[in-house]
């Protein structure tokens, strides 16, 4: 059983509400995300949403990171400061990148607002580049990449700015298999490179969203009640089913997939 430690509440949501035109979308939404320690390792967050399409995860994911305004709760961060627009890096199904500035011109942009890296943009977002493989496409405009290369650009960029939390609404729909295994390396890289830093990740793409992750939410919803809750979460962890390569292929790996698929 691998050594670790459950510290400091990262993020609250407390008694989430959001309702549309009186139709409640999301009720008593409650949750935290607390810091994982491992001896010797830097080790990150990641946490899935899991629910059926149209269930809610995309405006969950816009509550979480201050997009939107919840009717009625609250998201803290960093003791019980409330979210605000700006504090999360967030990554759309889409990955929205501004068409009219070069790769680099936007990395460089978000380099700027990191005073971590001040000085060192140039250096760091070229080690990056060559990381994540845009060493080559650093100086083209936004529609010459491919949809894998775009959403490299996309992760990039919310690292250099250097928010703790990552949020990513359906990282691997539109990517191709060998893509998905890289987005899937990528993530679990950028997962390691800082103790805090926290990847939220809103997927109906169960087995390789559960499969990077330490901690799932399932987002659903109950008989007789209007609106979408988390109605269950799962600590991978205790079960020795996360930070395991070829996790997938283990019978009590697709064990708690089919637990999660009966949840939905
Ligand atoms: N501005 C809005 N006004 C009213 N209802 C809305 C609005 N935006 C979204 N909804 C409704 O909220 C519900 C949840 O939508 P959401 O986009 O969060 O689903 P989702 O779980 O992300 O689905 P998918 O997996 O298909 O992306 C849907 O029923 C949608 O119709
Ligand atoms: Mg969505």
């Amino acid at each position: 059983m691998t050594v670790y430690n459950r510290e400091e509440v990262l993020l609250q949501a407390t008694n989430v509400q959001l309702t549309f035109d009186q139709h409640p979308i999301l009720r008593d939404i409650n949750f935290c995300i607390r810091n994982i320690t491992r001896p010797g390792l830097l080790q990150g967050q990641v946490v899935t949403l899991i629910g059926r399409s149209g269930i809610g995860k995309t405006q969950l994911f816009k509550v979480l990171s201050g997009l939107q305004a919840p009717t009625a709760g609250q998201i803290t961060i960093h003791n019980n400061k409330s979210v605000k627009a700006g504090d999360m890096g967030v990554i759309f199904q889409n990955y929205y990148l501004f068409e009219w500035r070069t790769v680099y011109q936007s990395l460089m942009l978000a380099a700027k607002k990191n005073k971590q890296l001040w000085g060192m943009e140039k250096q760091t977002i070229e080690r990056y580049a060559e990381q994540f493989q845009l060493t080559e496409h650093l100086h083209v405009y936004p529609q010459q990449l491919s949809g894998g290369q775009r959403q490299r650009v996309s992760i990039l960029q919310q690292l250099l700015k250097g928010s703790d939390f990552i949020l990513l609404d359906e990282p691997f729909s539109g990517l191709d298999v060998c893509m998905i295994d890289k987005a899937v390396e990528l993530l679990l890289q950028v997962s390691l490179s800082d103790e805090l830093k926290t990847l939220i990740i809103v997927s109906h793409d169960i087995e390789h969203s559960v499969a990077i992750s330490d901690t799932v939410f399932i987002l659903g919803t109950e008989p007789g009640k209007e609106g979408a809750t988390i109605k269950k979460e799962i600590d991978l962890i205790e079960r020795d089913l996360a930070w395991r390569k070829d996790i997938r292929r283990e019978k009590r790996f697709v064990e708690t997939i089919e637990e999660i698929k009966a949840c939905l």
